[in-house]
């Protein structure tokens, strides 16, 4: 399996970070909204793979992360997301009872019900986080999902938390090692 999915809807301007086509202020006036989504390996990252391969188009600005399993997303990745500029966060994993850790989506089912009351806490519009459960054969499925949030997230608009993308093209970088930070953790190769 190829280390990034194939499917990207259009590719990012040169010079754009390699973690989202990222609309920098005054160059377009079109609101792209950034997307950090965590795809499980065996069912949804497959998906997208396959999405890929079939040239299925979906939303530009979605940074994929691979992870073994979506119970491995801890709550941390997805407030550090955030953090770090994300307009929108998605969570995808096997249908439940297809969880290649048995029951570990069930306890993502009951994390993402905490978190989007978490983050509304902190003043984060709770749609600004999804979960979407997609096998491995549902590439379009999985597309589809992918750009439906991105045009939900236009209707919210920028999350403009302090924590600004534009800030520090840092921040960007950071996103991308949270995959490194966990590696071990996520048991997959950055
Ligand atoms: S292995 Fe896919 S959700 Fe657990």
């Amino acid at each position: 399996m190829s280390e990034t999915p194939n499917a990207q809807a259009d590719s990012a301007p040169e010079g754009d970070s390699p973690i989202f086509s990222a609309q920098k202020s005054g160059q377009s006036s079109e609101y792209k909204p950034r997307v950090a989504a965590f795809l499980c390996n065996w069912c949804s990252y497959t998906a997208s793979d396959l999405a890929g391969t079939a040239r299925i188009h979906y939303s530009p600005n979605v940074r994929i992360i691979r992870v073994m399993c979506s119970g491995r997303v801890d709550p941390t990745f997805v407030l550090k997301s955030f953090a770090l500029g994300a307009d929108g966060v998605l969570i995808a994993g096997c249908h439940p009872g297809d969880c290649h850790y048995i029951d570990q989506n069930y306890k993502t089912m009951r994390r993402y019900t905490m978190l989007r009351y978490f983050v509304e806490q902190m003043g984060i519009e709770p749609d600004r986080l999804r979960l979407v459960w997609a096998s491995a054969a549902e590439g379009q499925y999985l597309a589809d999902s992918i750009t439906g949030f991105v045009e939900d997230l236009k209707k919210l608009g920028p999350l403009n938390w302090k924590a600004n993308w534009e800030e520090n093209g840092e921040r960007a970088k950071a996103l991308e090692d949270i995959v490194h930070e966990h590696a071990e953790a996520m048991e997959v190769q950055p």
